[in-house]
């Protein structure tokens, strides 16, 4: 899937209503007429339990944007480009407007994007998804998903993306989080809809994610999608959520090894941020399996909640199991690790160097002045 915003101003909206009409009887429909579901619950519903307004740690390294879409996900006729209410077609995709918000979202934050598709494809006749879906949504059913080689273990922060339907989550999503474990991760749930918001989705996404830390969501209607961009930014940043992909969210270190000097950036993160308050700190670090050097500090950090189980090269990292500091340098053949960490920043300058290092070294990280 080409990356749509690259290329914003190409963005065409096609015929939204004739969309989701019934094609075959030539039939426009109104979206904004359609009634949903009979037992409607209209207004966004503000979720509580459990839910942090904030995110705590960030890096684009380990987040998965993944997102559900009624295009990708049905099988149109021939004569009909996609059914959507709202389909944008760019540099010759075509997108769902979930799959288009989805982009903005990598867009700003970087990271992985997935798309949930069904085995089975859902009818491209309005009437019939929407009969289908109130039989799913009855009944519980979950669709089966197509097989992918997603390793959830990856990411410690997951955008979860899809059309509000009949108020709710479509089954797929929920198919997508009964089979996969998103507990301990930074959840963050985001729909689009066609004016009536995001109806009791956010629950059902904060129930099915056991114990996630999950943020508020978005909800975007669809007609507001091609100035969508702003929006998406300006509720990132009120999450906590800052363009990690923007030079200006990083801050450059240097990292003294002995008469050597490397460069790096500390990323723009609450945990960072605490870290880089104790400033220069001097660390002895230790090689530890051909890839990298690690040490303990003597103050306890707040913001370390999350953490993944790999790393990049280059990698600064913090791991709260042990208190301790480390950078990475090398992937090696045992690419998973024992302990969650997280990334703080990253060495920018050749990472060769650590190769000829002792055993044990006295690192010290300063801010570039
Ligand atoms: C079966 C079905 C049910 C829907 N239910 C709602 C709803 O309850 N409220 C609403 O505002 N929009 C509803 N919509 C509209 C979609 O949420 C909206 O068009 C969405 O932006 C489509 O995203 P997509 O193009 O990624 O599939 C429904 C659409 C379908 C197909």
């Amino acid at each position: 899937m080409k990356n749509i915003l690259a290329i914003p101003i190409s963005f065409i909206l096609t015929g939204s209503l004739l969309a989701c009409g019934n094609q075959e009887g030539g039939i426009e429909e109104n979206t904004q007429q359609i009634n949903y579901q009979q037992e409607a619950v209209l207004e966004d519903t503000e979720i509580t339990n459990g839910i942090s307004p904030y995110i705590n740690n960030f890096s684009n390294s380990d987040t998965l944007i993944v997102y559900f879409s009624r295009v990708g996900n049905t099988e149109y006729p021939d004569d009909v480009v996609a059914s959507t209410s709202a389909s944008i077609v760019a540099d010759n995709d075509t997108f769902g407007t979930t799959g288009v918000i989805a982009n903005i979202i990598r867009e700003s934050t970087g990271g992985d994007i997935h798309l949930i598709q069904t085995k089975e494809p859902y009818p491209s006749d309005f009437d019939a998804l929407r009969e289908q879906n109130h039989d799913e949504m009855n009944s519980g059913y979950l669709p089966l998903l197509k097989e992918s080689d997603l390793n959830m273990d990856k990411y410690s922060t997951v955008f979860i993306g899809y059309p509000v339907w009949a108020t709710d989550v479509p089954q797929a999503v929920l198919s997508f989080l009964s089979k996969y474990d998103l507990s301990e991760k930074t959840v963050i749930p985001f729909c689009t809809h066609d004016g009536y918001g995001a109806g009791g989705s956010y629950n059902t996404i904060a129930k099915a994610c056991g114990n996630a830390n999950v943020l508020e969501g978005l909800a975007i209607d669809s007609s507001d999608i091609s100035s969508a961009q702003e929006t998406v930014e300006t509720w990132l940043n009120s999450i906590g959520i800052e363009n990690p992909m923007s030079e200006n969210s990083e801050t450059a270190i240097n990292i003294k090894i002995g008469n050597i000097t490397l460069n790096g950036v500390i990323y723009d993160t609450a945990l960072a941020h605490e870290i880089t308050d104790h400033f220069p700190l001097s660390v002895s670090m230790v090689g530890y399996g051909g890839r990298e050097y690690y040490g303990g500090i003597n103050f306890v950090p707040e913001n370390a909640s999350g953490g993944q189980l790999n790393f990049e090269n280059g990698h600064i990292t913090y791991c709260g199991d042990n208190n301790t500091i480390a950078i990475f340098y090398a992937q090696t053949d045992r690419p998973n690790l024992t302990m969650e960490v997280i990334p703080i920043g990253k060495v920018t300058s050749d990472l060769s160097v650590f190769d000829t290092l002792d055993s044990r070294e006295d690192i010290t990280f300063s801010i570039t002045e």
